[in-house]
């Protein structure tokens, strides 16, 4: 899987569908603020959150793999205050393999990006840079959604996702299949985007993206191996305790 060009299909509409999306930032916020110090943001797409960090007050660097996500990014922010500009570092690159010269005291990975890496080789070698990166004592913060039993025993699922209106007056509506794997533990979900014109003409486009999922223990274990300690997992950005479906956000310590 090419993940340079996964999301060029629709980084146009990223920011659109995701425009009411907030209910995780004040916890990104809280937590950057707990650690205190520099924060790093991997997979950063089009800065939703990386945005809202800098406005607190927060330096971040913010890491993505997409040309098309990082240009939607930065002429994003560009019309942000000077002084929230300043505060974002963007950086081109591979939560997989990534160097800097100095360590953070904060590493997020928001949305589940994390699940895009589908080999254990891949995420143990961001696993290993991220503990790698971290201060002593810095923490680490990675949201997964936890799988689903009863959705993993459907072979497949179709759900709409609504219709949205567009900047040029345009309908997006989306829907998707998504189909499970579970010898790999991946799903992959098929999304079909028709942009429908105020004519009635319609333009498809179909984006497919897999992606592998995580079982509570095997997440603690892959932390544990890259030297973290995990400190709390919670069912919602709201701190609620872990359940077995829905979010599974993690946060772990570097010793
Ligand atoms: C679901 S989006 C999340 C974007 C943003 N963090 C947010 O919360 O809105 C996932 C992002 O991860 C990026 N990504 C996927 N694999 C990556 C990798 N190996 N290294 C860096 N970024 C990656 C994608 O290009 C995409 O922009």
């Amino acid at each position: 899987m090419d993940l340079e060009k996964l999301y060029d299909p629709i980084a146009e509409f990223y920011d659109i569908e995701h425009e009411e999306m907030d209910y995780d930032i004040g916890f990104y916020v809280q937590e950057a603020k707990k650690a205190g110090g520099a924060a790093l943001e991997l997979g950063a797409g089009t800065g939703r959150v990386t945005v809202e960090l800098a406005r607190a007050g927060i330096e971040v660097t913010a890491l993505e793999i997409s040309k098309a996500m990082l240009d939607a990014a930065r002429r994003k922010a560009e019309r942000l205050p000077k002084d929230v500009q300043k505060r974002i570092t963007w950086v081109a690159g591979d939560m997989r393999d990534f160097e800097f010269d100095s360590k953070f005291d904060f590493v997020f990975i928001p949305f589940r990006s994390f699940q895009h890496l589908q080999t254990r080789a891949d995420q143990e070698r961001c696993l290993t840079c991220v503990s790698r990166h971290l201060e002593r004592g810095g923490r680490f913060a990675l949201s997964l959604f936890a799988p689903s039993y009863q959705r993993l025993a459907n072979k497949q699922m179709f759900n709409s996702l609504g219709t949205i209106g567009l900047p040029n007056g345009a309908k997006l509506s989306r829907t998707e299949r998504v189909t499970h794997d579970h010898v790999n533990q991946i799903i992959t979900v098929q999304r079909t985007y028709d942009v429908v014109d105020a004519d009635g003409n319609v333009k498809r486009k179909v984006w497919t993206f897999p992606m592998r999922y995580l079982w509570r223990f095997e997440t603690e274990l892959l932390l544990e191996k890259a030297g973290l300690e995990v400190e709390a997992i919670y069912g919602d950005y709201q701190r609620s305790e872990f359940r077995h479906d829905g979010e599974m956000l993690f946060v772990a310590r570097k010793p």
